[in-house]
């Protein structure tokens, strides 16, 4: 199914925690096991059936960007791009996509967050029906502080959330992808920065919760939700996506076969796509695809 939602994809900021690794590179351009960082959480978002992107980056790694994804035309999709000078805080997305989103509804996706596992989809496709308020998706990790962290009721109802909180209420991180109504673009315009600075994604959720608008999918323990902000994550993340594509012997966040798989490109498109990475056996997984019956959909 195709949605008229819109999807941005935030990889800016300065990737500080990977220094000198991103002097030169986008974080989010770095590999991650066989891709490039940026394409799993595209896939992400592919899976969910949108096809409009903005993808927003810092204005040093603008150029490579458009080199590696182009204008989508060869999955069937359409992408954007645009600048944040600086990393002023993830609800600024909104402020440089009011004209991209347009009033539809949005979804926006941190280009260095990689979500895997059986739930993902159902949980997407609940949050992508909803036409008012937003979702957001919590996740239960051994450090909330670190996070935004999300406060239930005893009907894991959201009673609260706070970004970075000393003394967490919860373990319940609030992940980086988030579903929005067509009424984000003014709710951003409303956020004043925090006391570091940054018009926070938090204090966006929170005026959802003050609406009593505001939905919450609990991603169990069957999920992985990945972090590859420093060397030894951004290692890890590697190792985990190696893992489970040798064992299986199928893909996670590979671009190319969603679009095929939602018949945005057809067998001889992705026949085309393949022909140049033949080589690194990238390419032969193309084409394995689409010759196997058996291949799991
Ligand atoms: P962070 O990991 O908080 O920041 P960072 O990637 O710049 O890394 P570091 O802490 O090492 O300096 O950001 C999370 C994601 O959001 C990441 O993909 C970068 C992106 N981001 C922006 O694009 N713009 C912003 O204003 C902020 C705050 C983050």
């Amino acid at each position: 199914m195709t949605s008229s939602r819109k999807g941005i994809i935030l990889a800016g900021g300065n990737a500080t925690r990977l220094y000198p690794l991103t002097y030169s590179v986008s974080k989010q351009l770095m590999p991650v096991y066989d891709k490039p960082m940026i394409y799993y959480p595209l896939s992400t978002l592919m899976l969910t059936g949108i096809k409009e992107y903005l993808v927003i980056v810092s204005p040093i790694h603008l150029d490579a960007f458009k080199t590696l994804l182009g204008d989508g035309n060869q999955w069937g999709i359409s992408i954007k791009y645009a600048i944040q000078e600086k990393p002023e805080g993830l609800a600024q997305a909104f402020l440089i996509a009011e004209e991209f989103i347009d009033n539809h509804p949005s979804a926006l996706i941190l280009g260095d967050n990689l979500y895997h596992g059986n739930e993902l989809i159902p949980q997407l496709e609940k949050a992508n029906i909803k036409q008012t308020g937003a979702t957001i998706f919590v996740y239960p990790v051994s450090d909330p502080e670190r996070y935004g962290v999300a406060e239930f009721d005893e009907n894991k109802k959201v009673i609260n959330l706070e970004e970075k909180p000393r003394t967490p209420k919860s373990r319940y991180a609030v992940t980086g992808i988030y579903f929005y109504d067509d009424s984000a673009v003014n709710k951003a315009k409303q956020i004043m920065p925090s006391s570091r600075g940054e018009l926070e994604i938090t204090s966006l959720n929170n005026l959802y919760l003050k609406e009593n608008n505001l939905f919450v999918e609990i991603m169990g323990r069957g999920m992985a939700w990945l972090d590859t902000g420093t060397f030894d994550s951004l290692h890890q993340a590697g190792s985990y996506i190696r893992l489970l594509e040798r064992r299986q012997g199928l893909k996670v966040g590979c671009p190319e076969e969603v679009a095929w798989r939602k018949n945005w490109i057809n067998k001889k498109e992705l026949k085309k796509l393949a022909e140049n990475m033949l080589k690194s056996g990238y390419g032969k997984y193309l084409l394995d695809i689409q010759k196997d019956p058996f291949f799991e959909n």
